[in-house]
C-alpha cells in the first residue's frame, strides 16, 4: 500500500489521550499541514484557537453534552484546538453568494481539519473532531467575533487507545456509473 492511502486508512478518531505534553514543534507540524490545506479561491477562512489551559478547557468542556463519546477528551488531551472560520468568504465573491449552498465554510474547514488529522496521526499523535456541541456557549467561552463561527473542538495529544476501525461502505454502495 503507498504511503498515503496508509495513512488515511490507519488514522483513527482518537477519545483516549496519554497524560504527555505535546512540543511546540509537533503543534507546529500538524498546523503547517492545515496551512496548506486547498480552499474555494484560496481564501483560507480558517482561524485556530490553541487551549491549552486547564481552566479554560473545562469551561468548553460544559459545551459538550456528557453523552458526547468525546466529553472526556477536551478535557484529557494535552492541546485542545479550536476549529474556527471566517464567515462569508468561502463560496462567496464581492460579498455575494456564488453558488446555492451559500457559505462553503464547512467544506473548507474539513478538508483543513482532515488535514491536520493525517498529519498528526502520521506524526505518531491523534485527533477526534467534535461536531457536537453547543456551539453557541463555546463561541460565548472563546470569546469569538460575530464574523466568525466555532465549527468544531479537536483534542489533539499521545494515543492512550487505538480503536479498531469503524466499518465502511462498500464502493459499489456508493459510486454509480452513468
Ligand atoms: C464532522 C464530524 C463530526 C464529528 N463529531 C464527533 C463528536 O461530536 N463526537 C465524537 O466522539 N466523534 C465525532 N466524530 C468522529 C466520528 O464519529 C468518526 O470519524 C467516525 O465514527 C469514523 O471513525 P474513524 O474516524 O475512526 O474512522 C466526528 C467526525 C466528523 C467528521
Amino acid at each position: 500500500m503507498n504511503n498515503l492511502l496508509q495513512v488515511i486508512k490507519e488514522r483513527r478518531t482518537i477519545r483516549k489521550y496519554q497524560n504527555k505534553p505535546v512540543s511546540d514543534e509537533l503543534l507546529n507540524t500538524v498546523l503547517e499541514a492545515g496551512r496548506w490545506a486547498q480552499s474555494w479561491a484560496n481564501t483560507q477562512c480558517w482561524h485556530v484557537i490553541v487551549v491549552k489551559d486547564e481552566k479554560l478547557k473545562k469551561d468548553l468542556q460544559q459545551t459538550v453534552p456528557s453523552g458526547n463519546p468525546s466529553y472526556q477528551s477536551v478535557v484529557d488531551a494535552p492541546i485542545l484546538l479550536c476549529l474556527c472560520a471566517q464567515k462569508k468568504v468561502s463560496g462567496f465573491y464581492k460579498g455575494n453568494a456564488c453558488t446555492p449552498f451559500e457559505d462553503w465554510l464547512l467544506f473548507d474547514m474539513g478538508i483543513f481539519a482532515q488535514n491536520i488529522a493525517l498529519s498528526a496521526h502520521s506524526l505518531g499523535l491523534g485527533t477526534v473532531i467534535i461536531g457536537l456541541l453547543d456551539h453557541n456557549s463555546a463561541k460565548k467561552i472563546l470569546n469569538l467575533g460575530g464574523d466568525k463561527e466555532l465549527v468544531a473542538l479537536m483534542p489533539l495529544g499521545f494515543p492512550a487507545d487505538i480503536p479498531s476501525a469503524p466499518p465502511r461502505k462498500e464502493i459499489k454502495d456508493f459510486v454509480q456509473y452513468i
